[in-house]
C-alpha cells in the first residue's frame, strides 16, 4: 500500500488545467495566505531571512513567500517533481515572480535531505507535509531538517493532533469533514510521539505547540527551535 497520493505524476495537460492546485487540496489563496501570516506573525520571519519549504508542492506558500523574501532567499523541497515543474513554471511566472528565484533553489528528492543547498536556513515550514506522512517518515524529516536550522533558527510543521496513545489508535474527526488515521493517510500523532522523536534521536530541538486554531482544517503547529552547539 502506498503511503500517499504524491507518487502520482501529473502530466502538461493536468497542469495547464490547474489541476496541481487541487492536488495540494485546494483553498489556493487562504491557505497560502495563512502560511504568509502564520511566518510572519508567529514564526517572526524576516524579509532577509532564509526560508525552507520542505513540501513544497505547486508552492502554495511559495508564491507568496517569494514575494515576500529578498530574491533567492526561498528554497524547497518535494518528492513530487510535477508539483515542483507546476509551481516554479506555471505559478511563479504568472504571479511575475521569475526573477525573484532560480531552479538551484529546489530540490525533488524523498528523504527530506536538505543539505546540498549548503546554507543555514533561519526558518522552515511544512504545511500539510506530516499529515500525509506516517511517524517514522516524521523522524527522519525531523533529524534532517535539524541539521539544516542555523543555531536559533525555527522550524514550523502542521499536524492532525489526537490527545493521547487511545485516541490515536481509532480514526479520528477533524475540521471540514476529514478523518485522520494511525498509519493511512491522512495521518494524526499525539504530542507524545513527537517529544518521543526528539528523545530517540537525541535531536537539538526545542519543540512546543502553538496556541494557535486559525488553520482551516484544523491542524495543528509544531514549533522547533535549534538549540546553540
Ligand atoms: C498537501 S501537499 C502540501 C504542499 C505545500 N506545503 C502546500 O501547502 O501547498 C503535501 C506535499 O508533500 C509532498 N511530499 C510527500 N511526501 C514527501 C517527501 N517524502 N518528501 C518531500 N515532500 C513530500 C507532496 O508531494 C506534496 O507536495
Amino acid at each position: 500500500m502506498n503511503i500517499n497520493d504524491y507518487g502520482k505524476r501529473l502530466d502538461a495537460a493536468d497542469i495547464g488545467r490547474r489541476e496541481h492546485r487541487s492536488f495540494v487540496g485546494g483553498l489556493w489563496d487562504e491557505l497560502g495566505e495563512w502560511q504568509l501570516q502564520m511566518m510572519c506573525g508567529l514564526g517572526g520571519l524576516t524579509r532577509d531571512m532564509t526560508l525552507l519549504d520542505m513540501g513544497c508542492g505547486c508552492l502554495r506558500g511559495g508564491v507568496r513567500f517569494i514575494d515576500y523574501l529578498h530574491p533567492m532567499h526561498y528554497y524547497g523541497v518535494d518528492v513530487n517533481a510535477s508539483l515542483v515543474h507546476a509551481g516554479l513554471h506555471v505559478e511563479v511566472p504568472a504571479a511575475g515572480l521569475a526573477a525573484k528565484c532560480r531552479e538551484e533553489n529546489f530540490s525533488v528528492r524523498a528523504d527530506f535531505d536538505a543539505s546540498a543547498f549548503g546554507i543555514e536556513f533561519d526558518r522552515a515550514i511544512s504545511v500539510s507535509l506530516w499529515t500525509h506522512l506516517p511517524l517514522n517518515h516524521i523522524a527522519l524529516c525531523l533529524t534532517r531538517m535539524s541539521a539544516v536550522l542555523k543555531p536559533g533558527g525555527r522550524y514550523y510543521s502542521t499536524v492532525f493532533e489526537v490527545p493521547d496513545a487511545v485516541a490515536w489508535l481509532a480514526p479520528a474527526s477533524q475540521r471540514m469533514d476529514i478523518v485522520s488515521h494511525p498509519a493511512m493517510d491522512p495521518y494524526h500523532v499525539t504530542a507524545a510521539h513527537l517529544h518521543a522523536i526528539l528523545d530517540w534521536h537525541r535531536l537539538p530541538l526545542k519543540a512546543r505547540r502553538l496556541a494557535d486554531d486559525t488553520h482551516p482544517r484544523g491542524q495543528c503547529i509544531w514549533e522547533f527551535e535549534r538549540l546553540p552547539y
